[in-house]
């Protein structure tokens, strides 16, 4: 439900606060890349995000595309009416310094990343139980995401939240800003996407793991042969390791 007015007039001057540096009570900063800015409260479960400019060029591209918070709303909303989770927007607005901003509601759980390197870490009984459901489960909402023509523009763990809730994952995806919708979605694309997805260490995420979430990715692409599937595994994989050891994360 989209808020009154006078939420929404609180919720700028809440903007123009946090973007000031200034945090009021119960509000923290979160950590983000360089081209944003973004803090929550967890009390009232909001996150604020303020789009840095990425580049001198960012406001022409912004002039044909909309701005980044524009596209990031727009995503969210897109998404949500296909079904799959992403966090609800609240309010969005302007700057003084030009930039643009946008609350929105706190997907519920932890980021992928952390279930896997800090919760279900244990490889044995009920820790590996839920750790090979999470992702079968994983690979079956991305194929859900894909299959429907969304390609999300940074799909790394750690941009995809899971609640466990009634014995099942829920996921939600954040961080839509370049998200885009194409279908049938071309193979690059999606090879993009299941290498960001490939970017843990084999010590984190086995092959027998990664194949868990394939096999179920697979059976929601229906429309892709097997040998393209096959191809996209191993190229991703290949890839993610190859951009790890680059980044000196092997
Ligand atoms: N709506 C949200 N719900 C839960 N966590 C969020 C939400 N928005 C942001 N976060 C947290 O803040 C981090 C940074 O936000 P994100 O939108 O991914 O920014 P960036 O573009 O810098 O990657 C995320 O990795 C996540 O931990
Ligand atoms: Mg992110």
């Amino acid at each position: 439900m989209k808020p009154s007015h006078d939420e929404q007039a609180r919720l700028h001057e809440l903007a123009l606060k946090l973007a000031a540096n200034e945090l009021p009570p119960g509000w923290e900063l979160v950590q983000s890349s360089n081209f944003a800015r973004v803090a929550c409260n967890r009390e009232q479960q909001i996150f604020y995000k303020e789009f840095l400019p990425r580049s001198p060029w960012e406001k022409i591209k912004a002039l044909v595309r909309g701005s980044r918070a524009g596209r990031a709303r727009r995503h969210s909303d897109a998404l949500l009416q296909a079904g799959i989770n992403a966090p609800a927007n609240l309010a969005w607005g302007k700057l003084p310094g030009g930039s643009k901003y946008l609350f929105n509601e706190a997907a519920a759980g932890d980021d992928v990343t952390t279930w896997l390197t800090s919760v279900l870490i244990e490889r044995s009984g009920e820790a590996l139980a839920q750790r090979r459901q999470l992702l079968k489960i994983l690979g079956k909402f991305v194929g859900r995401v894909h299959a429907t023509g969304f390609i999300h523009g940074d799909l790394r763990p750690g941009n995809i939240l899971a609640e466990y809730k009634g014995g099942r994952f829920l996921f939600t995806l954040i961080d839509n800003e370049r998200t885009v919708q194409k279908l049938p979605p071309p193979g690059r694309m999606l090879l993009r996407n299941l290498m960001q997805l490939n970017m843990l260490p084999p010590g984190v995420l086995s092959r027998a793991d990664r194949m868990r979430f394939f096999v179920a990715w697979r059976r929601q692409m229906r429309d892709l042969d097997s040998i393209e599937a096959k191809l996209l595994a191993a190229q991703a994989y290949h890839w993610a390791m190859q951009r790890m050891y680059d980044k000196g994360q092997l």
